[in-house]
């Protein structure tokens, strides 16, 4: 990611000193930052600390005479890949939703052709705030992208959402947002699966398991978001289809796996399907009636077929090929089994026993296991486990294609 060029705006509020640590993570990361500093940012961190991390002038006035000879504002919000908010305050927020220019960073906020990646901060109830919140959900119509707020004690002493993302979690929302919007995977094809599987007993009894389909909604999303043409072969799930994304929807097992191979060839497969492994050897043309003399009925189970395993021995081979491991114990060992034995080349790991809240909820914890090693991911959101995951497939399938 070398080489690129960020222009942070730096808005007025007490997390303004947290931009100083983005701008000294993104220079040792190669990145080049220009800074603009508003009026009321420059009241809680100085231009002059500003410019010694970023190592380049700061921008604080639209109409100042030097600035303008040396650059128009017009020329500041093109001259970067990637416009950052940071702390984009409520009433930054306010003004891109309004349309509003009558100070620098506003200006330049209207003015640029580049993607803009805000980091909110505020009181949470100037957050949650119907205006505030009014404001969000234009932004992100308009194509805005956001990093935060997190949850946590605020510097006004209440608690809840408002807090800026920290420093490390808005330099890998920046590079995911570069990578998005350079399209790092375009010409690639992907395929992934989703969801649980329906296997019928009768027509209307099934067996199946708690899958929410959230986490490989979110890996089709973020792969479609950098480019790649996205399959996703979903079972039944509660989630609306994503956007830009191919869905095909089926039930079983067994049609999961026709499914995948119309989709075939492709580029990479993550299979994130928690298919039944077993179904019910016959299926039943009308419903199961209890019998008169209470005799319980025997049900005999045939094995799935396995569409990762498959998937790995698919010819031609998929270049690369990742499953994941649920477990509730031996999570990494069980993992890396489970990778020499399906064939694939990752595994993303992670626990669901029931204390964890994974299987249902919005955040995972994962291990990602592949031939170099295991890595150990925090706590994160399902979105941004997809992007993190999504920006590595971009980096192996770049290197291989090279
Ligand atoms: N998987 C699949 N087809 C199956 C079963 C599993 O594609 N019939 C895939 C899942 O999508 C996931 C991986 O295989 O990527 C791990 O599935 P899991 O059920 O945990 O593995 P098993 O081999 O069934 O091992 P076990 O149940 O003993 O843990």
């Amino acid at each position: 990611m070398g080489g690129r060029k960020i222009l942070l705006i730096i808005g007025g509020g007490i997390a303004a000193y947290k931009s100083l640590e983005v701008i000294r993570r993104l220079r040792q990361r190669g990145f080049s930052v220009g800074a603009v500093l508003t009026k009321a940012g420059a009241e809680f961190v100085t231009p002059l600390s500003v410019s010694a991390l970023a190592g380049e002038k700061v921008f604080q006035d639209l109409f100042s005479l030097t600035d303008e000879s040396e650059m128009g504002h017009i020329e500041l919000s093109r001259s970067a890949d990637l416009v950052v908010v940071a702390p984009a305050t409520a009433d930054l927020m306010a003004k891109l939703a309004g349309g509003h220019a009558n100070d620098l960073a506003s200006t330049t906020l209207l003015a640029t052709d580049k993607t803009v990646l805000m980091a909110p901060a505020m009181n949470v109830r100037m957050w949650n705030h119907p205006a505030t919140q009014r404001n969000l959900a234009q932004l992100r119509k308009d194509g805005i992208v956001f990093v935060g707020p997190g949850d946590g004690e605020m510097a006004c002493g209440e608690f809840g959402p408002g807090r800026m993302a920290e420093p490390n979690d808005i330099v890998v929302a920046i590079e995911n947002t570069l990578a998005a919007s350079s399209g790092a995977l375009a010409g690639v094809k992907a395929l992934v699966t989703a969801g649980p599987t329906h296997e019928s007993l009768d027509p209307v009894r099934f067996i199946s398991n708690r899958s929410s389909g959230k986490q490989g909604y979110a890996i089709a999303t973020a792969l479609a978001e950098l480019g790649a043409d996205t399959t996703l072969v979903s079972g039944p799930v509660a989630l609306e289809a994503p956007a830009r994304v191919k869905l095909v929807s089926v039930e079983t097992a067994q049609e999961m796996l026709v499914a995948c191979d119309r989709a075939l060839p492709a580029d990479v497969v993550v299979c994130a399907a928690a298919v039944a492994d077993w179904r019910p050897e016959t299926t039943a043309g009308q419903k199961l009636k209890k019998r008169q003399n209470g005799a319980t009925p025997v049900i005999t189970l045939a094995e799935n077929p396995d569409i990762l395993a498959t998937l790995s021995h698919a010819v031609p081979r998929p270049a690369l090929v990742i499953g994941f491991a649920a477990e509730t114990e031996n999570v990494v060992a069980y993992a890396q089994a489970k990778r020499t034995r399906k064939g694939c080349d990752w595994i993303v790991a992670n626990d669901v026993s029931p204390g964890t809240g994974i299987m249902s909820g919005d955040q995972n914890r994962v291990h990602l296991v592949s031939g170099d090693g295991v890595e150990d991911w925090p706590l994160l959101d399902k979105a941004e486990v997809a992007h993190r995951l999504a920006a590595r497939i971009a980096g192996v399938l770049k290197g291989r294609t090279a």
